[in-house]
């Protein structure tokens, strides 16, 4: 198998710093709390959160919907958060948005917990293939309909030390 290269290391790097730049503006300031879905989203995450100037909190939650290239369609819960999110501005951190089902899951589940604000940001963006109707807040890239890997991004665990983003070809 191949892994041909859709976004590489110096483009996903000049991303992020610009989405934090964004975050930074949005948030003025104010504490915010990190909930990184893992495993996928752990490399975006740290290099985002390396760039933020905000009073930051960092938390994991770990979801899962896929086996192999296929979603199973159903949401397994693995790990729950461990901070308090009542009255925070909470901030879920993905790899990928794809159906929208697990995000959309996500946020139902935290937006019970009271946060003061509830966003999403993801790396990437597969729209064409949303199920759930979904709108992140920050978005890196908006990618087309393809099985990718690296960067936190797995096939069967496999990949996500890859240090840019790619599609596999069989
Ligand atoms: P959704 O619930 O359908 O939006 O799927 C989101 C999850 O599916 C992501 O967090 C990934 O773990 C996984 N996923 C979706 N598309 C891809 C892909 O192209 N490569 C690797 N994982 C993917
Ligand atoms: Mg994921």
């Amino acid at each position: 198998m191949t892994v041909n290269t859709l976004i590489d290391e110096k483009a996903i790097q000049k991303r992020i710093k610009e989405l934090a730049l964004k975050i930074e503006q949005d948030y003025s300031n104010e504490e915010i709390v990190l909930i990184i879905t893992l495993k996928g989203a752990v490399f975006f995450a740290t290099e985002l959160a390396k760039s933020l100037s905000l009073p930051t909190i960092i938390d994991f939650i770990k979801v899962s919907s896929y086996s192999g290239t296929q979603s199973t369609g159903e949401i397994s819960f693995n790990l729950d958060i461990s901070e308090n999110i009542s009255g925070k501005n909470v901030l879920i951190i993905e790899d990928i948005v794809d159906t929208g089902r697990t995000l959309t899951y996500l946020k139902e589940y935290l937006g019970k917990k009271n946060p003061k604000s509830l966003k999403i940001c993801t790396l990437l963006d597969k729209k064409e293939r949303r199920e759930f109707e979904l709108l992140p807040e920050y978005v890196g890239f908006e990618i087309p309909d393809k099985f990718v890997v690296g960067y936190g991004l797995d096939y069967d665990e496999k990949y996500r030390n890859l240090p840019f983003i790619g599609y596999i070809e069989q």
